[in-house]
């Protein structure tokens, strides 16, 4: 059966934002042992984006939504709702969603942020698109930033290479009738925790100069593990939305998947049959953004005239609980 909400909800706008500097691979490569030519045949990455010092999440952030809403032509208190999907928050708290709020300038919008590794901006669609079709609000803001760079442990070429910094954002509401969100499906497997987690800084593990030492304010994965979890998991719940919902692959004009390497995208994507044309791919110059990869991609998708109103996209993405997911779209604009 399909999920669908009790109204036509959809995305009605999209913004992007990366700060300044960009690291190159020659760049890793001048002091690790590393080269382009192995991060660009195992990733599809070429560079990547990084904060400079004091630059975080909400900025990127409230830049992001701030492009959005122009898009869009509304101000920030025309929004009801600001949701902040990242895994690398300004602080703990308060909330990157309130530092966001108030850098734009929305008094009066509540928010918050919520975590789903690097499903974050999928699983906040649908919570954003639930929000709308409640009728209780009209608009709901929904921003992607993660600022990898400072979870990434600089002297491990195994991850350090793989991560860039950015932000997405996008602008949910009330579309016509038959387009927006038509179906998503989502899960959640805890026994995939041991497999790509950050120990430090929790309630767990809480800061102390061992904590430090043993370098447990990193990124840990077993790459090869995550590889063929998020292989099979994007395109198995991707089919799925195709056949659930009776769908020639031929329509589906836009897949815009999780960037995390090139490899595992083009993978999903042949497993669905689906031509290099209608993959959006960032991760050459942005590498994996984690909660910014989709909203990016689909940005730049966008701009390139890539998906227009009435053609069908599918979100995918997988991540670090296991997470998991896909949306199907009807574009609405
Ligand atoms: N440069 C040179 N050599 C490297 C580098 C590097 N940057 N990184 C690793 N290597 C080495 C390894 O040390 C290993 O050497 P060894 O055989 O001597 O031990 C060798 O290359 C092969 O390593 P593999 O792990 O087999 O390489 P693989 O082809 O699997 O690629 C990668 C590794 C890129 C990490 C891949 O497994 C991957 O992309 N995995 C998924 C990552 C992912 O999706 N993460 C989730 C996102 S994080 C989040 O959700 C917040």
């Amino acid at each position: 059966m399909t999920r669908r909400f009790a109204i036509p909800v959809g995305i009605t706008a999209t913004g992007q934002h990366y700060p300044d500097r960009i690291v190159t691979n020659e760049d890793f490569a001048a002091y690790l042992d590393t080269s382009d030519e192995w991060i660009t045949t195992r990733t599809g990455i070429k560079e990547r984006h990084w904060v400079a010092p004091g630059e975080a999440a909400s900025d990127l952030g409230a830049k992001a939504l701030q492009m959005a809403l122009e898009k869009r032509g509304i101000g920030p208190s025309d929004l009801d709702v600001i949701i902040v999907c990242t895994v690398t928050p300004d602080m703990m708290f308060p909330s990157t969603a309130a530092l966001i709020q108030h850098k734009i300038g929305a008094e009066g919008v509540y928010g918050y942020d919520m975590n789903a590794a690097c499903s974050s901006f999928l699983f906040g669609l649908t919570s954003a698109a639930s929000l709308v079709a409640s009728g209780a609000v009209k608009r709901v803001a929904l921003v992607g930033s993660d600022i990898m760079s400072s979870i990434a442990d600089k002297s491990d070429r195994n991850t350090v290479v793989l991560f860039g910094d950015g932000a997405g954002a996008v602008i949910v509401e009330q579309v016509e009738e038959g387009l927006g969100i038509l179906d998503f499906e989502h899960y959640l497997d805890g026994t995939g925790a041991p497999l790509l987690y950050m120990q430090g800084g929790g309630s767990l593990h809480p800061t102390t100069h061992e904590t430090v030492d043993k370098k447990m304010h990193y990124i840990y994965q077993n790459g090869q593990e995550v590889f063929k979890h998020a292989v099979k998991g994007m395109a198995d719940v991707s089919r799925l939305m195709i056949d659930r919902n009776g769908i020639d692959p031929a329509d589906l004009k836009l897949f815009v998947a999780h960037q995390a390497n090139i490899r595992i995208i083009e993978a999903a994507a042949r497993r669905l049959a689906l031509p290099a044309e209608r993959v959006a791919l960032n991760i050459t110059h942005y590498a994996n953004t984690t909660s910014a990869t989709i909203p990016t991609a689909l940005h730049q998708s966008l701009e390139k005239g890539l998906l227009k109103k009435g053609e069908l996209t599918i979100f995918a993405a997988f991540g670090a609980g296991f997470t998991c997911g896909a949306t199907l779209i009807r574009w609405a604009y």
